[in-house]
């Protein structure tokens, strides 16, 4: 029954029963894939876990499904995970469209949640909030629906928390990241454990789905949650994960590799794998496909422009680019056509507009870094901490944007920070009281200092003073730390 199911793939043509209007970002295929999972797959023998639940529409499909699912009795939950909050346009836009309303990023999101699985709420158990501090005490599960494995801290903890819980013959592993370029990490991992699953689905929408056969190895586990893989592993592992596909259906995952060149700055390889996925891509792309192919040429691109541009070819540079704004006229490209025009003798005047048109198209979490993080990119330094500074003294907001906070980090690290730098925290600290993020800038100072002392100290008070976990993660991973590290540390 269960081999029948993944052979005849009832998701492509029969879709899931809810409501058109239902707001969220499943695909049509993968929204009827999760409902015939809950409603024939789902023997009641571990709980459904719907990690990542944003609006409710996956929560839905998984209600809908175990309605219809015999096994259905009176203490039936899905167990939803989100922080429910606002963290991309992506989110802003379709709240506007599905509902009317303007939010913006940060806000919550948990009355469209709410709304939108009220029919179902009492099949629901939800878990809010940061993922990162979420624990799983709730036995065997059978069906792990994975769309919050947004970084590989996230990936992580869904390995660590998940994983021990799942039962061998029976669980399945939906990862609705799979055909994304993104998230490699979401390969590497499960490739490392491909001894231990089988994949069932290889795509639906953007979804591929694995069912546990042998017991998890825990110390590949280990590994996985410790994000411990050198560059060339990971290269290996996402090729084997490619493989593993049918042909038909490696293109975006393909596209995935590459982006994990790029991460890797290994741009020679990534070109070469561009042109080898351009000579056998399928004649017809999807709209994701189309997305997904564009998104790693202009990663190539902005490369190549930078590249010849630190080769002194000043004229090619901007030839690039201005090829490049013509296919898509992207914040990004205006920045790079900005900097290239700025440092040019002749081009003083082009360069202000082509900034100013940069920051005019640059969505909100792009604004204040994106000039900055161009000039940095084409190895200006001091244009880069010149832009920067300029961007910490004109916010008015009563907070610090963290990836502002990141670039100042990253000019640091190219030009060691001098006593300039005291004072500019000095400054932000009288400004921004209460802020986690001033005290997360002077643990990172420190530690640039090589003084771990102070660096322990401060990043404790951050996290003391209710900074969020999420970032505690990223930032005292360059320390090669955890939160749970730096408070034992501290402690007396
Ligand atoms: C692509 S959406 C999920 C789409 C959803 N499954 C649907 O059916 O439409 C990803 C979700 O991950 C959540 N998320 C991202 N980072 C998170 C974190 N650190 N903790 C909790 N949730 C997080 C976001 O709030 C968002 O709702």
């Amino acid at each position: 029954m269960t081999s029948d199911l993944f052979a005849s793939r009832p998701w492509i043509e029969s879709p899931a029963p809810i409501d058109d209007s239902v707001v969220g970002m499943l695909g049509q295929h993968e929204a009827a894939l999760f409902y015939h999972l809950a409603r024939s797959y789902w023997r009641g023998e571990g709980t459904i876990v719907d990690a990542g639940s944003f609006l409710g529409k996956s929560a839905r499909c998984f209600a809908a499904g175990v309605r219809a699912n015999p096994k259905l009795g009176p203490t039936t939950r899905i167990h939803c995970f989100d922080d429910f909050r606002c963290h991309d346009l992506l989110t802003v836009n379709l709240v506007r469209e599905g509902f009317g309303d303007e939010i913006a990023i940060g806000d919550s999101t948990q009355t469209y949640f709410d709304r939108q699985v009220a029919g179902d709420a009492e099949l629901l158990e939800v878990h809010a909030g940061d993922f990162h501090d979420a624990e799983w005490q709730n036995g065997p599960i059978e069906i792990l629906m994975v769309d919050i494995a947004k970084s590989p801290s996230l990936g992580s903890r869904v390995v660590e928390q998940f994983f021990p819980h799942l039962t061998v013959g029976r669980s399945l592993v939906v990862h609705q990241d799979y055909h994304h370029v993104w998230l490699p990490h979401i390969h590497v991992a499960m490739e490392y454990l491909a001894d231990s699953f089988e994949l069932v689905v290889p795509r639906a929408d953007d979804t591929a789905a694995f069912r546990l056969v042998a017991e998890l190895d825990p110390d590949r586990m280990r590994r996985i949650i410790a994000n411990d893989f050198i560059a060339d592993e990971r290269v290996e592992l996402m090729g084997r994960a490619i493989d593993r596909l049918p042909t038909d259906k490696r293109f975006v995952v393909q596209l995935a590799r590459l982006n994990l060149l790029a991460e890797l700055e290994r741009f020679d390889d990534m070109r070469h794998g561009l042109a080898d996925v351009r000579a056998v891509q399928p004649s017809q792309l999807s709209p994701n496909e189309a997305t997904a192919l564009r998104t790693i040429e202009d990663i190539l691109d902005m490369h190549d422009i930078a590249d010849v541009y630190a080769r002194g070819d000043h004229e090619r540079a901007l030839a690039v680019v201005d090829r490049v704004l013509a296919r898509e006229a992207t914040p990004r490209a205006h920045a790079f056509r900005a900097v290239i025009l700025a440092n040019r003798d002749a081009g003083a005047d082009a360069a202000v507009a082509a900034r100013a048109e940069a920051e005019r198209t640059a969505p909100p979490e792009l604004r204040h870094t994106l000039m900055g993080q161009t000039e940095l990119r084409f190895g200006l330094v001091d244009a880069a901490q010149a832009t920067v500074r300029q961007q910490l003294q004109a916010i008015s907001a009563d907070s610090l944007p963290a990836n502002l906070c990141d670039l100042l980090v990253a000019v640091w690290k190219r030009r060691p920070p001098t006593a300039d730098a005291d004072e500019l925290l000095e400054d932000l600290g009288q400004r921004f009281v209460t802020d986690a993020e001033v005290d997360w800038l002077r643990a990172r100072l420190a530690f640039l200092r090589e003084d771990a002392a102070a660096a322990f100290a401060h990043a404790r008070a951050g996290l003391d003073r209710g900074g969020e976990t999420r970032r505690a993660v990223d930032l005292l991973a360059s320390f090669q730390l955890t939160p749970a590290a730096v408070r034992a540390a501290t402690s007396n």
